[in-house]
């Protein structure tokens, strides 16, 4: 049997990690090869300087509520975001590398039943939105999509299976984010998923940005002539993609980030709040606003600090260029106490995920926002969070499947009564083929038979 490699195992022992190598002797040559391949692409000094980190670090030390612009947009700004797709200017990135471990589905969440009545998975629906969008503008929208480990394969699939979701094989791109290993909280040792096996998880959605970069995305993005990048994720089936209103406004602006704004009305709600540091725009995490100021109040009554962040941004390609080049721009690592199921080698045993109150893994992500800060030009655009933000987070109750399906028919509903057609009480779900947005549905109303049953639009 080959011993495991002399300089990896005192790099090991210096860093206290040499239980990793307990199974060495069972493994078969290639699972010792894999696991060769992951101790070299740790960086033991960066671990332990995380973990020494703490999460108030992450919060800025003077901050005040953000600037909004409003939520409607003018001719103009549709106009000059129209142009901008016409010319091939924006590409769409969806960030889809995430384990959904809130909703529980196995499947990637791309796949889980996005629409209400048809059940179109959510990979569906963003891919249609962009079909119907370069329909319009008559120019294709490239369509990078960040997987990870975990949902890569069943990704490539889906698309592969699916004909791409009418797109040609190389407006598609499909990518991986990097990964980071989790370590036990109390004794600092890396965990391991298996024997012989190093417990990864992906990156953060923040990992996008050297993804894309190391895997040559961002040049190849310069080469075809994008010029603006428009960020979502998966999970919110409402999301305006590549809205050109949003696109129009943050090219009036010259912003280099811009960011949608959701307002919160709950101060308990679970999403970030956009604020204003130093003169730059970023995003405090719902763990770390402290809880006295996410409930102070202006004098309107409303939340002071109510900007809430539904993950919508659009990134000047020059910037994601430029942040990606500077490493003294590099997004931090922010560490999050988990609850996993691992192997532990000294027992041989598997260590079943404890309760939520008992979290037992220190994981380590990077948060797109993080990038915000840099940008010298940025601004925030108001948007309805009826209109377009319905996230499906958590198996049941608030940001599940079933709200965000109530929140899509309700939607839905709004655009028929306005456009005046009456539909008897039935529910309707409009695929966005038949109608990307209100004013389509409307100049398809007349067209439309009478309702009588549930009817889905495509
Ligand atoms: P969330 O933070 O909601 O995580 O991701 P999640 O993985 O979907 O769900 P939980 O927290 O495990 O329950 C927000 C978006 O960022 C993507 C997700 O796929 C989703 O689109 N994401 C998250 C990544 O692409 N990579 C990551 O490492 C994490």
């Amino acid at each position: 049997m080959p011993s495991p490699p002399p300089t990896l195992l005192a790099r090991l022992e210096k860093a206290n990690q040499a239980h990793v190598l307990r199974d060495w002797g069972a493994l078969d040559d290639a699972a010792r090869a894999a696991l060769v391949a992951q101790i070299e692409g740790i960086d033991f000094a960066q671990l332990d300087a995380l973990r020494g980190a703490k999460p108030a670090d992450a919060l800025p030390a003077r901050f005040a509520p953000v600037p909004v612009t409003p939520a409607a947009y003018t001719a103009e700004e549709k106009a000059r975001g129209a142009e901008a797709l016409r010319a091939g200017k924006v590409a769409a990135l969806l960030v889809a590398g995430g384990q959904g471990t809130r909703l529980g589905s196995l499947q990637p969440k791309g796949l889980f039943p996005g629409a209400p009545l048809s059940g179109a998975p959510l990979y569906q629906l963003h891919a249609e939105k962009l079909f119907a969008l370069s329909c319009r503008y008559r120019r294709a929208i490239p369509f990078l999509v960040m997987t990870s480990p975990a949902t890569d394969a069943p990704t490539r699939a889906f698309f592969d299976e699916n004909a791409h979701l009418h797109y040609a094989p190389d407006q598609v791109r499909v990518f991986q984010q990097a990964t980071m290993p989790a370590l036990c909280p109390r004794s600092g040792r890396l965990l391991l998923e298996a024997p012989g096996k190093l417990f990864l998880s992906p990156n953060g959605h923040g990992g996008a940005l050297t993804a894309l970069a190391d895997c040559g995305l961002l040049a190849d993005l310069r080469a075809r002539g994008v010029e603006h990048v428009f960020y979502f994720q998966v999970d919110n089936p409402l999301v305006k993609v590549c809205d050109p209103g949003f696109i129009g406004r943050h090219l009036a602006h010259g912003s280099e980030a811009s960011s949608k704004v959701v307002y919160k009305q709950d101060p308990e709600e679970k999403v970030g709040v956009l604020v204003e540091t130093g003169g730059r725009g970023t995003i405090i995490e719902y763990t770390q606003l402290p809880r006295e100021l996410a409930a102070e109040r202006d004098a309107s009554g409303a939340l002071r600090y109510r900007a809430g962040s539904p993950a919508i941004h659009l990134f000047a390609l020059s910037f994601l260029e430029r942040v990606t080049r500077d490493t003294a721009a590099a997004l931090p690592y922010r560490p999050a106490l988990k609850c996993v199921s691992h192997y532990d080698p000294d027992t041989g045993a598997t260590v079943a995920a404890p309760p939520p109150t008992a979290p037992n893994a220190l994981k380590f992500e990077r948060f797109i926002f993080d990038a915000l800060p840099y940008a010298e030009r940025w601004l925030t655009a108001e948007t309805a969070r009826e209109e377009e933000f319905a996230p499906i987070k958590n198996a049941t109750g608030p940001d599940s499947p079933e709200t965000s399906h109530v929140a899509q028919l309700v939607l839905y509903a709004t655009w028929l009564a306005r456009a005046g057609v009456e539909t008897n009480g039935n529910l309707v779900e409009i695929s966005p083929l038949f109608a990307l947005d209100e004013e389509e549905l409307a100049a398809k109303a007349k067209r439309l038979p009478p309702l009588t049953g549930p009817t889905i639009l495509n």
